[in-house]
């Protein structure tokens, strides 16, 4: 189910699904399906033409194992902890090519798919031999083994009055020629995973180690600082996030320990401290997702704001914005961003608990807002709530959260709220525990969104709704019922809140 489910999430991505609808979203599973299961009928071989292109991708494969085998630095660095950069150094034999000074220029145009790439590595290099010519480095796995060259590149060496010959050279590679990837897989143990990757925050490489790369961290910082360019500081998480502030301890692989960065998402600049706050680079595109859902003029409730990637940029889009973090830190480069693009006067901003922020300024905003309200002036209210760990337990806030008359269906602020899911399916868990903390269905009039997976078997969710009015407001007493009358028959649903 959980393979389906994510296979779903791909293929909606894929097909372009608009994920945001009054309607559940889980409606859209069986249309998914149904598309996916009509083309997997129509092609019976599918699952053969998978494994035939596996097939098909082995010389590929092949051609990347002889250049691991050609490229791996020298082997003496096998278990090396403290980077010794020297000891890297390894000979190789590469295929060259001897043309006149005067038409190298031309010829390596001509040849470029041929010529030998590097990291650090110049193609041409002087021939010691003769001053008039220069050597072109060839890539030896796109020559011969007879060390000649192809018909094409023979043809383009004719026009050019240039000997074919192809001779052998001994090119030394330096730490500087190899790739991440190629030093990692040198030092670390054979046959273990050496996964480069990291986030990248500002100057700051974000890097989540396993346990069997820890005894080369520093070494596996260092290098990451050298092969990529404005990144001067490596940092590795030591815990998961589990405390208020969302932030995690961080241990200072290699580099400048200047935790202070300046980062972009979505054409903004932010600038915090990584070390004390919440950023996630993995979040811009559902941050830019519910940006997209607003207009000018609408009105967002960020409850847990962190330093601003869903209010900054809502603000530049002319909204209103009311953000809150109870991280004092954040608030403080909540402030500080605000300032930074521009938008201090569309944000006020809050450092306190989430139920005070949602009890306090939203509630009496929203009561504002709603009484301006009209079926000519339909701004939309929308209230972000995204932290994933435990929001979904502050939705019981808006029971009964508002007096006065309820307005009509289509201006019912909007809720965006964040999830984690290990449920099977993801999009009914979430669903299901928003119902229980609103104490109604939400069947027929909510979307879930699949924001990203987080690890095996956890999902990162957003289910979105409108707050039914017989929960966000107060019950109304008409002239035909007194508050003697038994619960039962004032509870019945929808009685008191007309379209
Ligand atoms: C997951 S982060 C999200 C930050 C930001 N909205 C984003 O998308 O990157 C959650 C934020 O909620 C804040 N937070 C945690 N508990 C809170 C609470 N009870 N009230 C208000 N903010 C809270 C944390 O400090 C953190 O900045």
């Amino acid at each position: 189910m959980r393979i389906l489910w994510r296979l779903y999430g791909y293929s909606a991505r894929l097909l372009k699904t608009k994920l945001f609808r009054t309607a559940a979203s889980n409606t859209s599973f069986p249309e998914v399906w149904i598309l996916l299961i009509q083309y997997f009928e129509r092609v019976p071989g599918f699952f053969c033409v998978v494994r035939r292109n596996s097939f098909f991708t082995m010389p590929e494969i092949l051609e990347n194992k002889a250049d691991l085998e050609l490229y791996s630095p020298h082997p003496e660095v096998r278990g090396m902890t403290t980077l010794d950069r020297a000891a890297f150094k390894k000979t190789i034999v590469v295929p060259v090519l001897k043309v006149k000074k005067v038409v190298i220029n031309k010829l390596l145009k001509s040849l470029k798919h041929t010529t030998l790439q590097r990291p650090g590595l110049k193609r041409v290099i002087d021939d010691p031999k003769d001053e008039d010519n220069r050597l072109v480095l060839l890539d030896p796995h796109k020559i011969s083994a007879e060390y000649s060259l192809g018909e094409s590149e023979q043809e383009v060496l004719k026009q050019f009055n240039t000997d074919p010959h192809v001779s052998k050279y001994n090119l030394e590679l330096t730490y500087d020629n190899f790739k991440t990837e190629e030093i990692l897989r040198a030092v670390l143990p054979e046959g273990q995973d050496v996964t480069s990757g990291f986030s990248r925050i500002g100057h700051i490489a974000h890097l989540n180690l396993r346990d069997h790369q820890l005894p080369y961290k520093h070494l596996i910082g260092q290098v990451i600082i050298d092969k990529n360019p404005g990144i001067t500081c490596t940092v590795n998480k030591i815990n998961i996030i589990d405390n208020t502030y969302r932030n995690f301890q961080m241990e200072v692989l290699a580099g400048e320990a200047n935790m202070i960065t300046k980062t972009r998402e979505n054409y903004i600049t932010y600038e915090f401290d990584f070390s004390k706050v919440y950023w996630n680079s993995r979040l811009s595109t559902e941050h830019g997702r519910i940006i997209e859902l607003l207009k000018p003029g609408d009105v967002l409730f960020d409850v847990f704001a962190g330093v601003g990637p869903f209010a900054i940029p809502a603000a530049k889009r002319k909204c209103s914005v009311f953000a809150n973090d109870i991280n004092p830190e954040s608030y403080k480069w909540l402030v500080h961003n605000c300032k930074l693009n521009k938008v201090d006067k569309k944000i006020k901003k809050f450092n306190m608990d989430g139920r005070d922020f949602l009890l306090g300024p939203v509630k009496e905003e929203l009561t504002k807002e709603l009484s301006l309200l009209t079926k000519e002036r339909k701004n939309t209210l929308h209230i972000v709530m995204n932290l994933p760990a435990l929001a979904i337990e502050f939705l019981d806030v808006f029971k009964h959260f508002l007096d006065g008359k309820p307005c009509s269906t289509d201006l019912l602020p909007t809720v965006h709220c964040y999830s984690f899911s290990k449920q099977d399916n993801p999009a009914k868990d979430v669903q299901e525990r928003a119902e229980a903390f609103l104490g109604t269905s939400l069947e027929g009039c909510c979307s879930t969104h699949l924001v990203r997976n987080v690890a095996p078997n956890k999902e990162m969710m957003c289910i979105s709704f409108q707050i039914p009015a017989e929960v966000l407001f107060k019950k109304q007493c008409t002239h035909e019922e007194s508050p003697a009358e038994p619960a039962s028959k004032r509870l019945r649903p929808n009685e008191d809140f007309p379209e």
